[in-house]
Formats: C-alpha cells, structure tokens, sequence
C-alpha cells in the first residue's frame, strides 16, 4: 500500500511585524451617561476605574470599516503588501453581519487577493484565540503572513438604558500582522479555556437560531447585552492569575522576566486583583480602560498599539496577554517582541493609498460581472435531481415565495467602501 507523504515546511516562529488601531472620534464621558441612567462618574470611576469610551456615532464606523483602518495601519508597519497575506482572521462578538463573514468584507477591502479569511468568535478572548490561531499557522508552514484582527461595535448591541452594562462597553479595533521568520522569538506560548457552562453569564440572548428575532424578542430587550456582573467578575479574577502563571511557565519563563503584562481592560479592579494574586508591580501592568472602557475583541490589540506608541516595548522584551469573556472564553500568550522597523517612507504610504483605490475598482469589477453574467446567461439549470432539491420552489412544493426568486447577492450587500475614517460626523450616542 502506498504512502502518501505531506510536504512538511520546517516549523517557524510568528513575530508580530506589524500594528494598527482605530478607535472612533466621538468620545462620550460619564457624566454624560449620568444625563440618560441613573448613574454618576463617582460610581463608573470606583467600580471600573472607566471615564471615558469611543463611540461609533458614524454609520459610516462600522466593524469592518474600523478593521480596514487597523489593518492598513498594521500592514504599513510591517511592509507587507495585503497581497501576501494568506489568512485573515477578524474576532469579534459584534460582526458586520450574520454571515458573510467581516473578515470577507475586509479581505474585499484590502483587496487581499490571496488570504482565506473567517471570523472568529470568542467574546472577550477572541483577539487571543485569534491570534494563537494565527501563530500556529505560521508556525506549522503553513502560512507566511497571517492579519489578526479584534474589532467591536458594542454600542449597537448595548442597551442605552441599563446602567449595569451601558457604562462598561466602548468601540475600536485593534490589529496585527503575524509574520514568518526563523529568528528565535515571536509567539512563544498560548493557552486557550473555555467552560460554556457560564455561556449565561454574559449573553445577547435574541438574534441567533435558539431564539430568532421576532417583534417579541425586540420589545422585550433580547437583541442587547445581558450580563450577570458580579459573577463574571469572579470568574475573571480567578482565571487572569491561573492563565497567566500556565502560559509563562509553558514559555519556560518565570514572572519575573516578563517586561509588560496587557490584560483585557474590562475593570481596573479586575486587573488589581490580578497583580495581587500574581505579586506584581502595578506599573507592569498597561492600562487604557479609563478612556476607552471595555472594547472586548478590541481591548488587548488596542492597548497593545498604545504600549508601542508609549515606548513601554523594546525590542527582546517578554510580553503577558491575556484576556477574558463571554463563553466563557479566557487565553494569554507570551510574545518576544522582535526588532524595531525602520520607517515607512512617504512614497510607500502613497503606493498603500492607491492599493485600496484599486482594490475598490476591482470589487466594483468583479460585481458587476457578476450582475451582468446573471442577466446575460441567466441561473444555472439543476443538472441532477439533488442540485434540484435545493432549489427554494421544489422545497415549498410549487409556493414560490415572492421573496425566494433568484437574485443577485449584491443586491443586500452593498461594497463596504474603504474611505477614510478620519473625520467621521458626530452624533449623538443613541443613549436616549
Ligand atoms: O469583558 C468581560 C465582560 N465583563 C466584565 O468584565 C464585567 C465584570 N464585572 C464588573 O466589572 C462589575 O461586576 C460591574 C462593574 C459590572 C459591577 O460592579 P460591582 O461592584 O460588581 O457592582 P454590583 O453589580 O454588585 O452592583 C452594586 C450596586 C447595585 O445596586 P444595589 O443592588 O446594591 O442597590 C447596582 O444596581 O450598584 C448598582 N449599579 C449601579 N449604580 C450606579 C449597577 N450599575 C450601576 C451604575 N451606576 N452604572
């Protein structure tokens, strides 16, 4: 009998190359939630140690459109061209669509011409599961640039009139490039959790096939965020001290040798409970909750930019991630940050703009061939009885439904332009 043999690429290391961020312009205080729920800023600032959130008051700013913004900054950090990206991969609890996928609307977007791209769903965690997804990609051979993305529109699933969860979540996105190399160094270790017996504990309710949404579900509120606080809060203090020690320990380091730790930034007090249990200084802790608030798939990849931005990560450094959520999810992950990069010259920045000029040209192309085949030649004609099946007058047996005549996907799904979100219009936040 005969062997068939893979390929094997030698195993390598995933540096993160490249970083980027966006988070919207409008930023809304506590004191002015206090204005529609009954809260203050004394309460917000000592039960989370929040002042401050970015709000996606732009319809403009949406989870694929905050993600292109992350990415091409990300990209342009690293020097890769979208063409070389072989995966995308978006986390995110709030995505541009039930399916297809953001990761699809961004690859469209970046004109990534050669990356597979599927969301990844893991509440708060979902950066960290995404990104040791992408780490082992690299690491197995199998793919050479991966774009890890953690994006979230939380303000359109938060219900603006409950104090509980209203004043905790913000909006951003968050991003790295994970690039292929053989130097030492990189994504040293992982860890991913989960115990879906806490699934209740934090939950959007209404919307999924458990319970679809009717006119019911909106009316009764089960479209928004629900979330039992106090007890994720226990949960989180637990896992942030456990997950941390495993995956430093995994990196063969100790706690010591680890030069800034990143935590989710859901609540300051989470992250002091987390430095007491692990002995830590707090200054070894990065902090950007009081102006951003909890952005969940956002919060690490955001802080991470910040940390850079700061100075706070110097080449040969040992980095601590680690991140909690809805699940329950938790994960970390030790990164050696690799060697610094030289600056992007202004022609490149040029070429990159032009890129996604290009990329737009080319998906307009591509739908309109797409419109035009469709009239020209028409549906294709079930070739077998199966094919035939599936056709939506054979399984309403002779009913057509107005709805259910063929049409062009296009037609629901207009191109996310990739237009700068720089200077979105500001709105008010739908808090009224
Ligand atoms: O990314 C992962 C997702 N989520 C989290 O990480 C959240 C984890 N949990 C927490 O951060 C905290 O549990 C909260 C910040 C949500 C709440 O803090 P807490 O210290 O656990 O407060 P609590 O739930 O025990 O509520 C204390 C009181 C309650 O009133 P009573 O029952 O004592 O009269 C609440 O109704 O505070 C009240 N309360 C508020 N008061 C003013 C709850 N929210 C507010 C508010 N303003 N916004």
């Amino acid at each position: 009998m005969g062997v068939i043999v893979a390929e094997r690429k030698t195993v390598r290391y995933a540096h993160v190359a490249g970083w980027g961020k966006y988070v919207p312009t409008k930023v809304v205080t506590n004191e002015d939630l206090s204005k529609s729920v009954e809260t203050s800023d004394e309460w917000i600032v000592s039960r989370t140690g929040i002042r401050e959130r970015r709000i996606a008051a732009s319809p403009k700013e949406t989870t694929a459109t905050m993600s292109f913004e992350a990415a091409r900054q990300a990209l342009q950090v690293a020097g890769v061209a979208p063409n070389d990206l072989g995966l995308i991969i978006v986390a995110t609890a709030t995505p541009e669509y039930s399916f297809p996928a953001t990761a699809c609307v961004v690859q469209d977007m970046l004109g990534a011409e050669n990356a597979g791209a599927f969301d990844l769903s893991a509440g708060c965690s979902g950066f960290m599961y995404a990104l040791a997804m992408g780490a082992q990609a690299i690491a197995s051979g199998a793919q050479s640039h991966v774009l890890v993305i953690g994006a979230e529109t939380l303000s359109r699933i938060v219900n603006w009139h409950d104090r509980e969860t209203c004043v905790l979540f913000g909006d951003g996105a968050g991003a790295v490039v994970l690039q292929g190399s053989d130097e030492p160094g990189g994504v040293l270790s992982t860890l991913l959790r989960a115990d879906g017996s806490g699934g209740e504990l934090l939950i959007v309710p209404a919307g999924g096939s458990h319970q679809p949404p009717t006119l019911d579900t909106v009316a009764t509120g089960q479209h928004y965020v629900r979330m039992n606080g106090r007890e994720v809060f226990r949960f989180a203090t637990r896992v942030m001290d456990e997950a941390t020690r495993k995956v430093v320990a995994d990196a063969g380091l100790t706690l010591e040798d680890v030069d800034l730790f990143i935590p989710h930034q859901a609540n300051l007090r989470i992250i002091q409970a987390a430095v007491r249990a692990l002995k830590m200084p707090m200054d070894k802790f990065f902090v950007n909750l009081d102006r951003y608030g909890n952005t969940s798939a956002a919060s690490i990849p955001i802080a991470l930019c910040e940390a850079v931005d700061a100075g706070r990560i110097k080449p040969g450094d040992h980095l601590v991630m680690v991140g909690f959520g809805a699940g329950l999810t938790w994960a970390a992950s030790v990164i050696q940050w690799g060697v610094p990069k030289p600056p992007v010259p202004a022609w490149r920045r040029t070429l990159d703009g032009l890129r996604y000029v290009a990329a737009g040209v080319r998906s307009r192309a591509r739908r309109l061939r797409r419109r035009l085949g469709a009239v020209l030649f028409g549906s294709p004609e079930p070739r077998t009885i199966d094919e035939g099946a599936h056709r939506p007058e054979r399984v309403t047996e002779g009913k057509l439904h107005a709805d259910a005549a063929p049409r062009t996907t296009d037609e629901g799904m207009p191109r996310t332009e990739p237009e700068s979100l720089a200077a979105p219009p500001v709105e008010e936040p739908r808090a009224e």
